[in-house]
């Protein structure tokens, strides 16, 4: 019998902030399509039985707004795979408070995890993947940075970044056959909208979109997977909304 051809057969994936929520379901759905992903995170232990139980090529201990930890992620991954085709670049934080009592120390934090991160990732990420003839980074910003949030100052300041790097790299990266997109999620029910929100707001938010639902990780895991993959061919320095009509309009 044929077997159904998979989407990242021989792809070598590598996914930061995976060890839960959207990370963790781009994980799975990239190894059942035949990738050799690698998770990478700071919360080790969640990640490290994830990669076990999806049977990833396997975890990475990453902090992504540190060059040194980028560094030594990469290096262990190449020294396993010769090199790297995909990388996500979710791993976030957010942060809620009012602009002015937001301290600088805050701001910066924000934009060490969520914005220098996609830098350090996509710097990282290019050498090898030009080796390789090309490759696909996905960089995963927010409908907070499509517009302005009150008490999100700096989490969606960071987030309008994202898809300036996004569209820059994706014009620099064109001609070495890399291609740069940006997902950008609505409300998905993730342990961070639940710790920050709780599952009743979430549930009287995601009623009030117009697809009547938050968001699943699995939905953003979907967008992720044909980014990804040689579907989305021609797609490069887009910002794909994913957000059950949130933006379009009320
Ligand atoms: N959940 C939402 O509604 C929503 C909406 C828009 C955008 N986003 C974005 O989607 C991405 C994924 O978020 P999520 O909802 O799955 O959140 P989550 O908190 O469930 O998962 C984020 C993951 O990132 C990891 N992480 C945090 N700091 C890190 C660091 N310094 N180095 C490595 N990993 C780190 C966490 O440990 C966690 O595993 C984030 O970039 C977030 O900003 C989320």
């Amino acid at each position: 019998m044929l077997q159904e051809a998979k989407a990242l057969t021989d792809k070598v994936a590598l996914i930061t902030g995976a060890a839960r929520g959207q990370g963790a379901a781009e994980a799975r759905l990239f190894a059942s399509e035949g990738a050799q992903v690698y998770l990478a995170d700071i919360l080790d232990e969640e990640g490290e039985e994830l990669a076990r139980e999806i049977a990833a090529a396997g975890y990475v201990h990453l902090d992504v707004g540190s060059e040194e930890s980028w560094k030594a992620a990469i290096g262990q991954i190449t020294s396993a795979t010769g090199g790297i085709d995909i990388l996500v670049n979710n791993a976030g934080i957010s942060h809620f408070s009012p602009l002015v009592d937001t301290s600088l120390a805050d701001f910066e934090r924000l934009l060490q995890v969520n914005l220098i991160s996609t830098f350090l990732g996509i710097r990282a990420a290019t050498p090898l993947m030009a080796a390789r003839g090309g490759g696909s980074i996905v960089n995963v910003g927010s409908i907070a940075g499509m517009t302005g949030r009150a008490n999100l100052s700096a989490y969606s300041s960071t987030k309008w970044a994202v898809r300036g790097l996004t569209r820059s790299a994706a014009v620099e990266l064109g001609p070495v056959g890399i291609r740069v997109n940006a997902i950008v999620p609505g409300l998905i029910v993730t342990p961070m909208t639940q710790e920050a929100y709780g599952e009743t707001a979430i549930l009287e938010r995601g009623a009030s979109l117009p697809i009547g639902r938050a968001g699943l990780p699995r939905d953003i895991a979907n967008l992720a997977l044909f980014l990804v993959s040689e579907a989305s061919g021609f797609c490069t320095g887009g910002e794909y909304v994913c957000d059950g009509g949130q933006l379009a309009g009320f």
